[in-house]
C-alpha cells in the first residue's frame, strides 16, 4: 500500500495558455509524480493546490478550540477545527508526501505556512511535555518521506552558496516536516529563475533529471509507515 500526498503551492497555475506563466515548482513536482507512479501502485493519490487554494488562517478562536479538549468543544469549535482535522487526516495516511514551493521573499508561500499552521497542532501531529526540558515538543507521526521541489529565482541558497543566509525556504520546510512524521527528506531544486539565462535552462534540466531519477529510487525503497509496503509495477 502506498499512499501519496501532493502539495503544491505557487500562485501560478501548472499550466497557463502562455507557457512562459507556468509554475516552475510545480511542473516539476507533477513530473515526479508522474514518473513514481509508472513504478508503484498508488492506493491513493491525495492532491491539495494551497497556492490556488489555500487554507485559513489561524485564528484566536482557532487556538481556543485547539486548546479545549475535544469532548468539551462546541459545534462552533468543532467546526473552527474541521479543515484541520481533514488536512492532519491526510497527512497522517500518507507514507510519501510531495511538497512543492515556490521562494517568495527567501521563504515559503504565506499560503504554505497557513497549510502548515492548520496541521501542527497539539495532540494531534505534536505533544507538549515539560519533563522533556527544554525541547518540550515532541512530534506524533512518523517513518514519512518528504520530497521537497523548489523553485527560485536567485540561486546559491544551498549551505556554502553565495546566498545561504538568505536561503529561509528549505531550512524552515526540513525543521518543520519534523511535526509532519518526516523521517526522510529529498530535496530537488530548480534555480535562477529571474537571469532567464543558460544556467537556469540547465538548473531546470538538472531538476527534472533529478525528478526522474528520484522516483525511480524512491519507488524500490519500501514504505515506513505502519505496515505499508510499496507494490511495485510490472
Ligand atoms: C512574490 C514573489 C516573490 C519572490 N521572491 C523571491 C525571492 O525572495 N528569492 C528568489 O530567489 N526568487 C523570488 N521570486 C522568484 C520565484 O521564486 C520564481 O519565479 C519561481 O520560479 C516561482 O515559482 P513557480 O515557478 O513555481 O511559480 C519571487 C517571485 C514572486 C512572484
Amino acid at each position: 500500500m502506498s499512499i501519496v500526498l501532493h502539495v503544491d503551492s505557487s500562485v501560478r497555475a501548472e499550466s497557463n495558455l502562455n507557457s512562459e506563466y507556468d509554475s516552475i515548482s510545480k511542473k516539476l513536482a507533477k513530473r515526479f509524480v508522474t514518473q513514481f507512479r509508472k513504478y508503484v501502485e498508488i492506493d491513493e493519490y491525495i492532491y491539495r493546490d494551497v497556492g490556488i487554494n489555500p487554507p485559513h488562517f489561524i485564528t484566536q478562536e482557532w487556538i481556543g478550540a485547539v486548546f479545549t479538549p475535544e469532548s468539551k468543544r462546541n459545534k462552533q469549535q468543532i467546526q473552527t477545527l474541521a479543515l484541520s482535522d481533514e488536512l492532519i487526516a491526510e497527512v497522517e495516511r500518507a507514507d510519501l508526501i510531495v511538497i512543492s514551493s515556490p521562494m517568495y521573499n527567501y521563504g515559503m508561500p504565506a499560503q504554505l505556512k497557513a497549510w502548515f499552521d492548520q496541521i501542527i497542532r497539539v495532540n494531534k501531529t505534536f505533544d507538549f511535555d515539560l519533563a522533556r526540558g527544554d525541547q518540550p515538543l515532541a512530534p506524533l507521526l512518523s517513518g514519512k518521506t518528504l520530497v521537497i521541489i523548489t523553485s527560485s529565482g536567485e540561486f546559491g541558497f544551498e549551505k556554502g552558496g553565495v546566498n545561504e543566509a538568505s536561503g529561509h525556504l528549505v531550512p524552515h520546510l526540513r525543521t518543520l516536516s519534523k511535526y509532519l512524521g518526516v523521517s526522510d527528506i529529498y530535496e530537488i531544486a530548480s534555480e535562477y529563475q529571474e537571469f532567464a539565462d543558460h544556467r537556469h535552462e540547465q538548473s531546470l534540466q538538472n531538476a527534472k533529471n533529478k525528478a526522474e531519477a528520484l522516483a525511480a529510487q524512491l519507488a524500490t525503497i519500501p514504505a515506513k509507515t505502519g505496515q505499508r509496503t510499496r507494490k511495485l509495477k510490472g
